[in-house]
């Protein structure tokens, strides 16, 4: 069923980094949605939303308040990651599409809880984009994986690296982020879940991984050790069907942000990187241009998955990440960090849970 040009009113919780991005692209690049409001807690984000939004988008401080009166029929919830749980309930509940940034949680028991309430309310959808099956060349690697290109794929590499930062955000970050795995590895997980097949010749479905085991190093920012977190990880993965996923996660590349991709088929590697084709040659050596963080790499993904969104709700049409893949990636990314705090594997049970003691 069309609904013409009806655009779906929404309500955008969270008004920090990437919670600007998205203020903008709501309220003048989509033409299927409405930003009616924005809400955020902390001072001073009131003033921002007043010099940057159109004067028809209410601004609340509480996020109760919001939820409740704003008039919207879906929210977009780009809050800090401990709020994320809390407010998808609480919008599923009062018939509100939602759509939430990743990590649902990092918590396991809270993310199945949230992922069982939105099987429970079929009629409303529930998002959690991530980002690479957004973007442009990760599409076509998957369309080359459809095609047979490079026949059986039996194990990805993924990369990201952030670019070093000299205020080291990210370290005081980490006490509520949940360690490096949960934050960004959540991401490279995805994208080799996306890209490996690991749902095919289980011999029992709801275990799709066998072990993981992760090492890490504190290699430039020293005061991650309190969270019991790393500035380089790497983890592996081994599939219950045999597929092998590594990721390599780093803070500390001076040259920019780096997202590198390598899928291994039996026909044939692919590469997926975001290398620039521009190149300088000067005093200096030959070298190409990077890109600074993982904003601008991905930028145009922000507005796909809004676009998608809207589309599945008005149109009924489908998404392209199931609430599933929240969990899985979550499940993965909760044993990984784990395995490198206690440094020892983690194996997986037959309901597809990581045993951590
Ligand atoms: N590519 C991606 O998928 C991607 C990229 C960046 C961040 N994220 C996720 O987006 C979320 C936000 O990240 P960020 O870097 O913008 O964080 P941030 O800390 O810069 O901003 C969070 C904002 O949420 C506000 N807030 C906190 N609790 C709130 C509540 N209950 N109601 C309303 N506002 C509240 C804070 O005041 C702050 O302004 C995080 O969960 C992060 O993991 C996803």
């Amino acid at each position: 069923m069309s609904f013409g040009n009806r655009r779906i009113k929404f309500a955008l919780f969270g008004l920090g980094r990437l919670g600007v991005l998205r203020a903008r692209i709501l309220a003048f690049q989509q033409p299927r949605i409405e930003l009616v409001a924005v809400c955020d807690t902390k001072p001073g984000t009131d003033k921002w939303a007043a010099e940057n939004l159109p004067p028809s988008v209410k601004y609340f401080s509480d996020p109760q308040e919001c939820l409740k009166n704003s008039g919207a029929e879906a929210v977009l919830i780009c809050t800090a990651t401990a709020t994320h749980a809390p407010l998808i309930l609480q919008a599923l509940d009062l018939n509100l599409h939602v759509m939430c940034e990743k990590p649902v949680s990092v918590d396991i028991a809270t993310t199945q809880a949230v992922v069982e309430k939105s099987a429970s309310r079929p009629d409303l959808k529930f998002l959690v984009p991530f980002t690479r099956r957004y973007d442009k060349s990760y599409r076509q690697a998957k369309a080359l994986i459809d095609n047979g290109d490079l026949g059986q794929i039996h194990a990805v590499e993924t990369t990201g690296i952030d670019q070093a930062d000299p205020n080291a955000f990210f370290v005081s970050f980490s006490e509520q982020s949940g360690g490096i795995f949960l934050d960004f590895g959540i991401h490279t997980v995805d994208a080799g879940r996306y890209l490996l097949d690991v749902k095919s010749g289980l011999y029992n479905p709801k275990k799709q991984v066998n072990r993981v085991i992760a090492f890490g190093q504190l290699a430039v920012y020293g005061d991650l050790a309190k969270y019991g977190d790393a500035d380089n990880v790497w983890g592996l993965v081994e599939f219950a069907n045999g597929k092998i996923l590594k990721t390599y996660l780093g803070r500390t590349l001076t040259s920019g942000f780096e997202d590198t991709t390598r899928l291994c088929g039996t026909k044939g590697h692919s590469i997926i990187s975001a290398n620039s084709n521009v190149e300088i040659r000067d005093h200096l050596g030959i070298r190409t241009q990077s890109v600074p963080d993982a904003f601008t790499l991905f930028d145009a993904t922000f507005l796909t998955d809004l676009a998608e969104f809207a589309d599945a709700v008005l149109d009924n049409k489908p998404l392209t990440c199931q609430p599933e893949d929240a969990f899985e990636a979550g499940k993965i990314c909760a044993a990984l960090q784990y395995s490198f705090r206690k440094g020892v594997p983690v194996y997986f049970d037959d309901n597809g849970l990581p045993i951590m003691e």
